[in-house]
């Protein structure tokens, strides 16, 4: 066989061009389309940045307005698709999620149509579902009333409120937001690499979004805020962090919520929800439990020298614990979220397609001989 260089994961190689994200690792610099993602955390919405990944551009007041209530106006879920929820309610929530947005294709007076105008009223009604879905399916697994949605509300309002039965206070509302804005778009990431792929084969967009579903329910990617909160759990009490943290690492397990692909310091979205779980934790008389997360951040600060830091899940499964939200919806607000970024570079991928088709390099045997089934 031939010598070939292999690049295990990936690691290092450039798929395009794209304008959608630029992550400097080194820095600890994040930019959606050219903006800075402390603006965006500081000064936009969830509906703004999501208009900027697909247009490329940040919206006027009009154009958001009208971007708004497209979001508003296509929550509802078509009955077929309740029936479907209902049915497998039992499962997994990221599970439910991804049959539910498969069975939406059936539903959608655009599917198999993937010009630029199709893919946007899609991913509009996709991303106005996605917590109608997650939402919807957490209350019907406890026995309760779906939500009706409420277009008075923002997108982040809507999700708590469609969640708890209860309109929810500023707070928490911002908190929602901001996190929905931090997970929106991050590069060639596994889910929106696999929602490429996809895309490459000018698949649709609901099969790129479930392609992408999929890849992100894995806990080193999606799933690790729920990993961080079963170890805060775990640890229970503040002087427990650093001994139970050193064991992990002593047994060569990896500690969630700590360490990322690309950046080798700081993940720049930690710090937002660094400061917003410290806040929420003091306002709920929950003290001592932010204490113990900023032990295991301590406990891992000689992993920096190798570029191990916090990364963004650290500290949102913290924010979500506080809002109440239980823990298996933590990779679907994630979902929700990065619907955004999905939707953004699957536009790319059709605008300029190639399809991604890599190379395995061959490791096996070779010219065996073949024996019939009755001799084996
Ligand atoms: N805890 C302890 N050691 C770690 C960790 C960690 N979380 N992450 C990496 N290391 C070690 C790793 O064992 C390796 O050590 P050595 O060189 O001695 O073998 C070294 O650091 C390099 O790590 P790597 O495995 O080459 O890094 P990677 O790029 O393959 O993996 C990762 C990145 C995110 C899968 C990994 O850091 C990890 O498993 N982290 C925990 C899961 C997690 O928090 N995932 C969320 C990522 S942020 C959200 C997202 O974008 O999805």
């Amino acid at each position: 066989m031939d010598q070939v260089e292999l690049h295990p994961g990936l690691r290092g190689i450039y798929l395009d061009n794209t304008r959608s994200s630029f992550i400097d690792g080194t820095a600890g610099t994040l930019l959606y389309q050219g903006y800075n993602i402390h603006d965006l955390a500081r000064e936009s919405t969830f509906e703004e940045v999501t208009y900027l990944l697909w247009f490329g551009r940040l919206p006027t007041m009009a154009e958001l307005r009208q971007f708004d209530v497209d979001l508003r106006t296509n929550r509802a879920i078509p009955p077929g698709v309740m029936a479907v929820i209902d049915l497998i309610k039992n499962g997994h929530p990221m599970d439910v999620l991804r049959t539910a947005v498969s069975a939406l294709a059936a539903f959608d007076p655009d599917a198999g149509d993937n010009s630029f105008e199709a893919s946007i009223r899609k991913g509009a009604r996709l991303t106005a579902q996605f917590p109608a879905i997650v939402a919807t399916h957490a209350r019907l697994r406890q026995g309760k009333a779906p939500v009706a949605p409420d277009p008075l509300l923002n997108h982040a309002a809507n999700f708590l409120y469609m969640l708890h039965g209860q309109k929810p206070d500023a707070t928490s509302t911002r908190a929602v937001d901001l996190d929905l804005i931090l997970h929106a778009e991050h590069g060639s990431n596994a889910s929106s690499f696999a929602a490429r792929v996809a895309a490459s084969t000018l698949a649709d967009l609901h099969a790129a979004v479930t392609a992408g579903l999929a890849t992100l329910k894995g806990p080193l990617h999606g799933g690790a805020a729920e990993g961080v909160m079963a170890l805060v759990h775990a640890i229970g009490s503040p002087e427990n962090a650093e001994p139970y943290v050193k064991r992990l690492l002593a047994e060569g397990k990896h500690v969630m919520g700590f360490g990322h692909r690309v950046y080798k310091t700081e993940d720049p979205r930690a710090r937002h929800l660094r400061d917003l779980a410290r806040k929420m934790g003091e306002d709920r008389g929950l003290p001592a439990w932010y204490t113990i997360l900023t032990r295991v951040e301590e406990a891992m600060a000689p992993l920096r020298q190798k570029g191990i830091h916090v990364n963004v899940d650290f500290y949102s499964g913290a924010v979500y614990y506080l809002l109440g939200i239980p823990e298996d919806l933590f990779v679907p607000i994630f979902a929700i979220s990065r619907i955004a970024g999905w939707i953004c570079q699957v536009l790319e991928q059709y605008a300029n397609n190639n399809l991604i088709r890599p190379l395995l390099h061959y490791a096996g045997p070779v010219d065996l001989p073949y024996v019939p089934l009755k001799d084996r």
